[in-house]
């Protein structure tokens, strides 16, 4: 493998470094199939902006040749990362502000015996089939749907009233599951399913409502749904070890906060993989409101939205920005919208101190892989992959290695949006897409 410097570069290399790097075409994962990238349990549920197994698989394999590794992910989403970990026998720590994506890394990291995960469906399902007309139920059938009150308001926004008590009827019987793993495992059915019984206009990932949209009867989602997950199940059962199994407390500790603070000992980290959020791009929190406000998950969503990086709700972070590449961004935005230069300021600000974090929390001689695409706001380009760089020097860290790969078209999740940087939908003609990103690699020596 090849190094690329040994001491702290200038901005000025680091953006020649970035200027002369070709694709490698070896990161592309081109042949892989969704069957391949959707394995296991990655299918759980949809997530925004995840990245495919292959990749982290491939970073693994390149630097870890321990066989008690730790993996963490300081921005873990739908847990790509800490479920390619403990597949191989791996601790796997990190942390995701939305608690949606904590309850799905959870779910997604926990193989179920599969005769028992059978026999819990079964059971659910039976209780609730009157709900698709076809049989009589004894006890269900007038039970009082559990809607969450204090979030009502939304939840008649969208979705229809014949929907609406479907659903509630079916959380109910989801907590009366006694089984905590099942019934969690219950919830990321029900939560997956939302968005197509919503009228949510499909496939956007800006929250609009279609009032012609025909949503889908909650019942025959959530049966689909499970019998797709209980195959990722029976599959993702098969390949983990029974150490892991027995005692998955072990190897997994993950948490529903701020990756400011990792749930990890100093020095202890053997590989960091982790995509972070981009300025302005996503509102994860706007995205997963419906699963937010079914499981009532936020007291205030107002206050919600504000801890996400990246995020145009975020509060400023009125530290001192270290990065020069990323000090110049600011100044061009400046001249555009002074807003957006303070929330483009305010994120690379967020990732220095995530970048130091992970600095404490790796061993002499491991690595974080920071996987970002650079984008552009306004006309000016957000350098992000070369603010990362520059960022990570700034922890401690010795740029180890660039890797510029290409996003196979298919997989690439959506274009940006000209104007606003905000992901578009792929057919969306003002917008554009990024098909190259960067896996940014620091060493910490
Ligand atoms: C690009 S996604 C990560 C996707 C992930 N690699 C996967 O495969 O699913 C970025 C994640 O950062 C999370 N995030 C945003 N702000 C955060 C914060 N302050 N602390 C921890 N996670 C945060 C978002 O909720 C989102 O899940």
């Amino acid at each position: 493998m090849k190094m690329i410097q040994t001491q702290r570069k200038s901005s000025q290399e680091i953006l020649h470094l970035f200027d002369e790097k070709e694709i490698d075409d070896s990161w592309s994962f081109d042949g892989f199939k969704p069957s391949d990238t959707g394995k296991w349990t990655h299918s759980y549920h949809r997530y925004p902006a995840k990245f495919i197994p292959q990749l982290v698989e491939k970073l693994i394999d390149e630097y870890i040749f321990s066989e008690n590794a730790h993996i963490n992910d300081p921005f873990m989403g739908c847990g790509t990362t800490i479920i390619t970990a403990i597949s191989r026998g791996f601790k796997g720590s990190g942390t995701d502000i939305n608690k949606i994506a904590y309850l799905i890394t959870k779910v997604k990291s926990t193989a179920i015996e599969p005769t028992y995960l059978d026999r819990k469906i079964k059971h659910l399902l039976t209780k609730l089939r009157f709900l698709d007309g076809s049989q009589k139920s004894l006890s269900y059938e007038n039970i009082e749907p559990l809607i969450p009150q204090k979030h009502i308001g939304r939840i008649n926004y969208w979705f229809t009233e014949k929907n609406k008590n479907e659903l509630g009827i079916i959380l109910r019987a989801i907590y009366d599951e006694e089984d905590e793993t099942i019934r969690d495992f219950f919830l990321v059915a029900f939560s997956h399913t939302l968005k197509n019984c919503s009228i949510w206009l499909q496939g956007s990932t800006k929250p609009t409502r279609d009032l012609k949209k025909n949503p889908t009867k909650p019942y025959n989602a959530l049966r689909k749904h499970l019998k797709k997950m209980q195959r990722g199940n029976d599959d993702f059962y098969q390949v983990i070890l029974q150490k892991v199994k027995e005692n998955l407390k072990e190897y997994l500790n993950i948490k529903a906060q701020d990756a400011k603070i990792q749930p990890v000992a100093d020095n202890s980290v053997d590989l960091i993989v982790s995509s972070s959020p981009y300025v302005t791009s996503y509102e994860y929190a706007d995205l997963h409101q419906l699963s937010t406000i079914w499981l009532d998950f936020a007291e205030d969503l107002a206050a919600y939205k504000k801890e996400f990086i990246g995020s145009a709700y975020k509060h400023c972070n009125t530290k001192e920005l270290k990065s020069s590449i990323g000090q110049d961004i600011v100044n061009k935005m400046q001249g555009k919208s002074k807003k957006m230069a303070k929330e483009i300021e305010t994120f690379f600000i967020d990732m220095q101190e995530v970048f130091a974090e992970s600095y404490r929390i790796l061993k002499k001689g491991g690595r974080c892989c920071y996987v970002i695409g650079d984008t552009m706001l306004k006309g000016v380009d957000i350098l992000n992959a070369e603010v990362f760089a520059e960022s990570l020097q700034y922890s401690g860290f010795i740029i180890d290695r660039i890797i510029k790969r290409e996003i196979p078209l298919k997989i690439l999740p959506q274009k940006r949006d000209l104007k606003t940087g905000r992901f578009a939908n792929n057919n969306d003609a003002n917008s554009e897409a990024y098909p190259v990103e960067y896996i940014v690699i620091g060493l910490k020596k």
